[in-house]
């Protein structure tokens, strides 16, 4: 097929192409590097030996991509493209709703215009809220959320419903994804957030490289094993071959379908820094700080539904993410820009 990757400059967008053209697709990236570096399109040719199409554009930006679907003749659209920080996102909400919903919406219109009728979306298991029962299935009820981008994740969620209701035959598939961490096993391509990181993974790594002096550990009085906070953590690789399986739902006859992708595991914070040790053989100084507004005791996926309507798994443990994460910031202690 061929695919429209928007945000497919960006860490998850990336290493689902890889997955993609292994599987034997055709991907087009659409990216306005507002988070990302073409440089990444270097690495996937080397892995991969296929020079991507990579248009830079913005999704808000009509015209854009009205020449983008007139030019090519798109199967299906996988939607990366988006703002993605809960802290920012509470400092800028008008940017979080023009670019997540805003562009969203172009998006759409460009399909229907071009009679594009399939879209795979980033949501987030976000839109659970503090979950009232764990594992989370998707028949659960979406929650109160705390921030401007968890809702924009769950309106998008609602406006692709809302379309997909109005053209029955187009098929909207929503992927929930848990916490993604891990990086191509290649040491090549991974995670590279600007300025101090905000998720777990990142700022363990960017401690262990010596450029953080020490992790601050949000809260140990949690309900949980230990008292800090637990979650999916799902590598990177399995994420982007759950896009290739999500390919799988789309049928003549359209649908709506939502699938949540985890490990199913939940791991702690400290659990994960010790992890983290073990598998890379190197320290992480850590602190205990106070909680971390916003923040829910314990966040894990019940993954059956996607396994048996897609015949997707997660395949690689905790151990496997850390020595992935590190290998990456290891080679690549500045990101793209090393
Ligand atoms: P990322 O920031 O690395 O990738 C997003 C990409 O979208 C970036 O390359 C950025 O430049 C691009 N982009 C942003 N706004 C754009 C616009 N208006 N037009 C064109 N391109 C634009 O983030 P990621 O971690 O790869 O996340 C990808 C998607 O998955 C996002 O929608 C995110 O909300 C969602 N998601 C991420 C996580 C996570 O923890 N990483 C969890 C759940 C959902
Ligand atoms: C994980 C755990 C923290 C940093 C966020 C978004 C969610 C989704 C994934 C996009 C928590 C603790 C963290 C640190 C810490 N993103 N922590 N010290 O909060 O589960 O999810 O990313 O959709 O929407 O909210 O992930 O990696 O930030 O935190 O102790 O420096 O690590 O308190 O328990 P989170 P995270």
């Amino acid at each position: 097929m061929k695919i429209l990757v928007t945000g497919g400059a960006g860490f998850i967008g990336s290493h689902t192409i890889i997955e993609l053209i292994e599987a034997g697709h055709e991907p087009i990236a659409y990216d306005n590097l507002c988070n990302s570096s073409p440089v990444v399109f270097e690495r996937i040719k080397a892995i991969t030996g296929v020079d991507v199409p990579f248009i830079e554009g913005d999704i808000r930006d009509a015209g854009k991509l009205h020449e983008v679907f007139s030019q090519n003749d798109i199967d299906c659209v996988i939607h990366f493209a988006g703002l993605k920080a809960v802290g920012e996102s509470v400092e800028k909400p008008i940017e979080y709703y023009d670019n997540n919903i805003g562009g969203t919406v172009k998006l759409l219109e460009a399909m229907r215009d071009a009679g594009c009728k399939n879209i795979i979306f980033s949501s987030s298991a976000t839109v659970y809220g503090a979950p009232a029962s764990l594992p989370l299935t998707e028949d659960m009820p979406k929650g109160e959320l705390t921030n401007p981008y968890g809702r924009t994740k769950s309106m998008i969620e609602d406006i692709l419903a809302d379309v997909q209701y109005a053209i029955p035959n187009m098929n909207v598939v929503l992927l929930r994804y848990f916490n993604p961490i891990g990086a191509h096993p290649s040491g090549t391509m991974g995670e590279d957030p600007s300025g101090i990181p905000n998720n777990l993974m990142p700022y363990i790594t960017q401690v262990a490289v010596g450029k953080l002096a020490e992790l601050g550990v949000f809260g140990d009085d949690y309900d949980t094993p230990d008292g800090t906070g637990v979650r999916d953590y799902i590598h990177v690789m399995d994420l982007a071959s759950g896009h290739v399986a999500a390919l799988k739902a789309i049928k003549p006859e359209g649908g709506l379908y939502i699938y949540n992708l985890g490990t199913g595991n939940g791991t702690s914070v400290l659990e994960l820094v010790h992890a983290f040790e073990e598998a890379t053989g190197v320290k992480v100084p850590y602190a205990i700080k106070p909680r971390r507004a916003g923040d829910i005791d314990a966040c894990y996926a019940d993954c059956g539904k996607a396994q048996r309507e897609l015949g997707w798994k997660a395949q690689y443990d905790i151990a496997h993410m850390c020595a992935d994460s590190w290998r990456w910031q290891q080679a690549n202690p500045n990101g793209y820009r090393s």
